[in-house]
């Protein structure tokens, strides 16, 4: 079985009848979609309200089915779904590869719990060693972010659209992608650096807030927990 679908069927475990949802963003969250849709379907879960992390994952839910809410209506959560770009064995993470970060980050940090799902390929010893990290800013003289990141040791991409113009989120933000040659030494202390600066929205970084990673190859599908974590 491919691997993204190995670990998002295995997140179900963690979906019972009459849960909201938070919805994740990006190709292994959507397997995740299809498993609860399916299982929406089939009658086995009942009473699921869904979060959208991002207008693409709101859309795929309407298509597939799933009813969905709002963190206005349903403010907490039981459990949010998503994917990663890298994995480390805190289940410290880097996501917003598929631009979505804010609301990824919105929805994580005010449901009861993260599951992560990630193919093995995703797993680091240290983060920001194969994804670049992904730090959403405002338009206005996004400029002046890039000396500001190339002081914190990142080499700043502004990340563009197919048709070469910036790319632009779901927020109406643009998005850096910051590769750091050694990876990220101290991810903490990287947060808070850009968490103090005006102009920059959010960091890809999520730090402490993933509680369960299934990480999966094509045979099996570990399940970690911060305490305990056997994939790396
Ligand atoms: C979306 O903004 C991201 O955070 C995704 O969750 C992440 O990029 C993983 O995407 P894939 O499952 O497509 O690799």
């Amino acid at each position: 079985m491919n691997p993204k679908q190995r670990a998002a069927d295995a997140a179900l475990k963690y979906v019972e009848s009459g849960m909201v949802v938070g919805l994740g963003t990006g190709s292994t969250a959507d397997q995740f979609l299809r498993a609860l849709a399916a299982a929406i379907a089939a009658g086995t879960l009942t009473g699921i309200r869904g979060v959208p992390t991002s207008l693409q994952s709101e859309r795929r839910a309407r298509e597939l089915g799933i009813p969905l809410s709002t963190l206005a209506e349903t403010p907490r959560p039981d459990v949010t779904v998503d994917g990663a770009d890298e994995v480390d064995p805190n289940l410290d993470l880097i996501k917003g590869l598929g631009g979505a970060l804010l609301r990824e980050k919105i929805v994580a940090q005010n449901s009861a719990k993260l599951v992560i799902i990630a193919d093995a390929g995703k797993v680091v010893e240290r983060l920001g060693t194969r994804a670049m990290l992904p730090v959403e800013v405002v338009t206005f003289a996004h400029e002046v972010q890039v000396p500001f990141l190339r002081n914190l040791g990142a080499e700043p991409v502004l990340r563009v659209a197919a048709d070469g113009s910036p790319f632009v989120t779901d927020n109406g933000n643009h998005i850096y992608d910051c590769r750091f040659p050694d990876g990220i030494a101290d991810p903490q202390r990287v947060e808070q650096s850009l968490k103090r600066r005006a102009g920059i929205v959010e960091t890809g970084l999520f730090l402490g807030i993933a509680a369960v990673a299934f990480v999966a190859d094509e045979d099996h599908a570990e399940e970690c927990t911060r305490e305990s974590c056997a994939i790396a």
